[in-house]
């Protein structure tokens, strides 16, 4: 996939839905009349010393990376600082509904999405990333006019994604929304990973960066494999040596 100067190809997040992890199943989803939800073997989030992941220790409005449910994609995941809408609707290009159950956490404001760009896969890498969660106070040229942001920039093209309602796209030429990471919380305040929802590109990321992932991860067969059982969780500013937003 070609790269521009300053647009460029990284990464991607997803949405936390909070539903009592005894009924996400796909079956669920299914029942709901609701699609677009794929399940993958639950994924314990750990931090960098590799203890369980605390909800409450997670830092408002920054950027946390995990890789899920490949070995080499990349999500975000960001305490919002304010609750995430619940049932919000959205349509995939394709027509297809399926429904942002909000975050969770205390507030539910703890969302992950997938970090790989809807519109040309622009995603996080160990080297740079232009996509990230950009806190409220901050700007973008994705929506200049804004008085406050705390939304997802993809700067390869400025394309803008709300955290808040499910990671829909809201500026920019991306016309789908991120895919939402399905979160559990359990009663010890951990967190876990396990699934996916709404429409992903993890089969088109697989076949367009071969370059890359012999890089970080080998070969493609490497960076393909699931994640089990624990990913660890970073900072973005841990995970890649240079942030660029626009
Ligand atoms: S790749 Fe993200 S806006 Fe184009």
């Amino acid at each position: 996939m070609e790269r521009r100067s300053f647009l460029k190809i990284t990464g991607a997040s997803a949405a936390a839905v909070v539903i009592a992890p005894s009924l996400i199943t796909q079956r669920l989803y299914a029942e709901d009349g609701l699609s677009l939800y794929e399940s993958y073997e639950k994924v314990h989030l750990k931090d960098a010393d590799g203890n369980p992941l605390k909800a409450s220790t997670l830092q408002p409005e920054v950027n946390y990376v995990f890789n899920f449910p490949h070995i080499a994609t990349p999500c975000i995941l960001v305490d919002l600082g304010r609750p995430a809408n619940k049932d919000v609707k959205l349509t995939a290009d394709d027509g297809t509904e399926y429904l942002f159950k909000g975050g969770v956490g205390k507030n539910g404001s703890i969302v992950a999405y997938s970090a790989i760009c809807p519109h040309q896969l622009t995603h996080p890498t160990p080297d740079d990333s232009f996509f990230q969660y950009l806190e409220r106070k901050g700007k973008t040229l994705a929506l200049p006019d804004a008085k406050e942001a705390g939304i997802f920039v993809c700067s390869s093209h400025l394309s803008a994604f709300d955290p808040v309602n499910g990671g829909k796209a809201i500026a920019g030429p991306a016309t789908e929304g991120l895919t939402q990471i399905v979160l559990e919380i359990d009663e010890n305040d951990e967190l876990w990973a396990v699934g996916a929802l709404g429409p992903n590109r993890f089969h088109d990321y697989m076949d367009a960066f071969k370059p890359e992932f012999k890089k970080y991860y080998e070969n493609k067969r490497k960076a393909k494999r699931l994640v089990k059982e624990e990913a660890k969780v970073v900072m973005l500013k841990q995970f890649t040596k240079k942030i660029i937003q626009y």
